[in-house]
């Protein structure tokens, strides 16, 4: 019993060797990945070096077509067609080359063969970035030209040249584009500040970054960069006038509102907060007659006016919360 199963063994091992001989060896064929079904893959019944008719009499077929071959055997002609759709990234993934080993047998005598299938890549696959957004917040002026803005770089499914990946950024006064490479394969984009950015000239920045592959056609993909520029103190605040002049009778009653002076500030927040304060009385007992309101710039009488004082000049002066810069009326 032991024996008569060894010999079937023996005998099949032997038919192999002797389909290799006939066969030179393994029959190699590749085809394109997404070929439509029922292409011509290799006229496998010839290349196995079966006569006319042979393939259908001696049932050459597949042995238990994986799920995954996408191949068959056609009864009539002994020809190797697609079957269904081949998917080069499905299958091998990154891996190339992507070899597919069949099984293919004959009975009559009974004979195995292996073939080769290698699957080869079409540039289906475009260049896709991790996010299609990208938001930064960059300091204006203190932030210098030449700082440097890491970004995550594409990728692409297929292999070879049909992954090999380009940057460009859109135009761009501000910013341009460094290609960091790793190794070999991969790139790695930076954004540079080429100038100093003013938030008060351009709050938000929308680039666009684009990867291209190198298939022909190239297939590209985007990814969009929203900067946004924080505000540093760099304005001081205006005054909407640079003189304010009123007139009072000397009859006003203390508590009078004499006028109100008003200054703004373009920067942003804390940044923007003016306060107020009067300086510079001509004459110095001007200080016991005004006094400003430091939240709302409003100016009050505080004493009645005296006779003999013609005018008073005050110098007003708008503060910033941090008190860095001021502005004088
Ligand atoms: C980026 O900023 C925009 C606008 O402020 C916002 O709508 C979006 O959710 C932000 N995206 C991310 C990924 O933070
Ligand atoms: C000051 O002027 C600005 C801009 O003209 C205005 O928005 C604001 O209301 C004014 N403030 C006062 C207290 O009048
Ligand atoms: C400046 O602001 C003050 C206070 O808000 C207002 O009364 C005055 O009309 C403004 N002057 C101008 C030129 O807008």
């Amino acid at each position: 019993m032991g024996e008569r199963w060894c010999a079937a063994v023996l005998r099949v091992l032997v038919l192999q060797a002797l389909a290799w001989a006939l066969a030179g060896g393994q029959v190699r064929y590749s085809v394109a990945e997404e070929a439509k079904a029922g292409t011509v893959v290799g006229r496998l019944a010839q290349d196995l070096g079966l006569e006319a008719g042979e393939a259908e009499a001696r049932r050459l077929r597949l042995v238990a077509p994986g799920r995954r071959a996408s191949v068959e055997v056609s009864g009539a002609s002994g020809a190797l067609l697609v079957s269904s759709r081949l998917d080069r990234e499905e299958l091998c993934g990154k891996s190339a080359p992507c070899a597919l080993r069949l099984e293919v047998l004959l009975e009559r005598p009974l004979r195995v063969f292996h073939v080769q299938l290698e699957v080869t890549d079409i540039n289906d696959n475009a260049p896709v970035f991790p996010a299609a957004r990208k938001n930064l917040s960059i300091a204006e002026w203190t932030t210098l030209p030449g700082s440097r803005f890491p970004l995550e770089g594409a990728s692409d499914a297929d292999i070879g040249v049909n992954a090999q990946l380009s940057y460009t950024l859109s135009p761009s006064e501000h910013f341009s584009l460094d290609l960091q490479k790793t190794n070999e394969r991969n790139i790695e984009p930076e954004l540079v500040l080429t100038k100093a950015l003013d938030r008060e000239t351009i709050p938000v920045h929308r680039l666009v970054l684009t990867a291209s592959d190198g298939g022909r056609p190239s297939l590209t993909g985007t990814m969009e960069l929203l900067i946004s520029v924080l505000d540093t103190n760099d304005n001081a605040p205006q005054f909407n006038q640079s003189v304010y002049k009123v007139q009072l009778p000397e009859s006003a009653a203390v508590g009078t509102l004499v006028m109100r002076v008003n200054a703004t500030d373009v920067d942003e927040g804390i940044n923007s907060e003016v306060t107020y304060a009067v300086t510079n009385f001509i004459p110095p007992t001007g200080r016991d007659v005004i006094s400003i309101n430091p939240n709302t710039g409003e100016i009050h009488l505080t004493a009645a006016l005296d006779f003999e004082e013609v005018s008073i000049f005050a110098g007003v002066q708008a503060l910033r919360e941090s008190g860095l810069l001021s502005m004088s009326a």
